[in-house]
């Protein structure tokens, strides 16, 4: 089969060059467009990431020499008919305007949380919620697109629906209750956070990302019934943070079970989580969606978070937790741009191509 034609849709971004790097040399999708705003339009990719003389390249892996020299578009100008897929990373606001421009043509898998909350859209994380798919059917149906929009959730929503979902799976949860220690690149370069703000320092708030990830955390593990997503009914109270940390997440985790577990059966259920989906070989898959460490001072964001090259969830400090009914607790790391963004939402791409979403 040959590679479908796909663009990166504001790849200058930190988002974005995650795309260009887990695509650069892809079996299924060849990057023929890359877009960025209209102040680097025209300009070669490798010089539309350097600002003021600095490259700012932000990938681990160095960028491909071909998409050095493509030529970058303006996103506003992408016309949807030359490509097959579209892969979007832009701030809220622009994807609201530009990404049913697109969607209305071909599949767009997004980055961006300007659809998440519609009715007939799914939020999706690879292996947790093939069931809420079908409402891609509805969705394209009701608002007559031949493409669709698949957002994936915030970056912090990724690794805590990945620990919770087995949990909920096996046991029923209660009761939710999460603080996060959020990486600096998680809020991208424009504006970005301020070196002057972080260094040395926490930030105790992140506006708008606690109501987030408790929205979205209920409806990916909530039901598909109706045309619509029930949302799950258990509680989700978070605090988010910032902190001088370069990628990767931190998230301590309790949970209130809905029926007594022990600590071996709770290990048990995150260990074997996914196993189906993981099975399946797709090329950004890693080999376990969770990996959990015995190590009483892992998971540490710079020893952790390249753990299969940043796509599993890893979880330490598993233990229970005595003030919750049945009650357990945890601390997560996952990373923020490779699972909890570009290279996640490339992983939910490989699936929806083997189920005929994509193609
Ligand atoms: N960073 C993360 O860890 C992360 C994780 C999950 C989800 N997300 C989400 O992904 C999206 C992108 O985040 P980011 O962190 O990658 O942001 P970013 O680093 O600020 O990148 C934004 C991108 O959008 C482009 N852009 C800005 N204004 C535009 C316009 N008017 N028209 C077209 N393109 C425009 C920028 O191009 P120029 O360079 O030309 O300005 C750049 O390529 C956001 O919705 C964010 O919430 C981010």
């Amino acid at each position: 089969m040959s590679r479908l034609r796909t663009a990166v849709v504001g790849a200058t971004g930190v988002a974005g060059q995650q795309f260009a790097a887990t695509l650069a040399d892809h079996p299924a999708f060849d990057v023929t467009v890359l877009t960025a705003s209209e102040r680097n339009a025209g300009k070669r990719y490798r010089d539309a990431l350097t600002r003021n003389g600095a490259f700012g390249w932000w990938c681990s892996e160095p960028l491909d020499d071909r998409l050095a020299e493509m030529v970058v578009q303006d996103a506003e100008k992408l016309d949807p008919h030359s490509v097959d897929l579209v892969f979007t990373a832009l701030e809220s606001d622009v994807a609201k305007r530009l990404e049913p421009v697109y969607a209305e043509h071909v599949p767009v898998l997004s980055t961006a949380s300007a659809f998440r909350y519609e009715e007939d859209v799914p939020i999706l994380v690879p292996g947790v919620n093939p069931d809420h798919l079908p409402l891609i059917r509805e969705m394209q149906q009701r608002r007559g697109w031949k493409g669709f929009i698949a957002p994936n959730p915030n970056c912090t929503t990724v690794g805590l629906v990945l620990t919770l979902a087995p949990l909920h799976r096996a046991f029923g949860l209660n009761l939710v209750v999460m603080t996060s220690l959020q990486a600096v690149s998680g809020a991208g370069r424009t504006p970005g956070v301020l070196a002057l703000d972080i260094l040395d320092n926490v930030i105790p708030n992140i506006s708008g990302e606690e109501g987030k990830v408790e929205k979205e955390t209920r409806k990916i593990l909530g039901t598909l019934s109706g045309g619509a997503i029930v949302p799950a009914c258990f509680r989700v109270s978070c605090t988010c943070t910032r902190v001088a940390v370069l990628e990767a997440h931190t998230e301590s985790v309790n949970v209130s079970l809905s029926r007594p577990a022990s600590l071996a059966e709770v290990r048990g259920a995150l260990e074997s989580y996914g196993t189906e989906f993981t099975s399946l070989g797709h090329p950004s898959s890693p080999r376990r969606l969770i990996t959990v460490t015995d190590d009483p001072f892992r998971p540490q964001p710079r020893l952790d978070r390249d753990n299969e090259d940043g796509m599993t969830t890893t979880v330490g400090r598993l233990r229970e937790c005595e003030a919750l009914d049945n009650g357990f607790k945890y601390v997560l790391l996952s990373h923020n741009t490779k699972m909890g963004a570009g290279k996640g939402c490339v992983l939910m791409a490989e699936e929806m191509l083997r189920l005929g979403y994509i193609g």
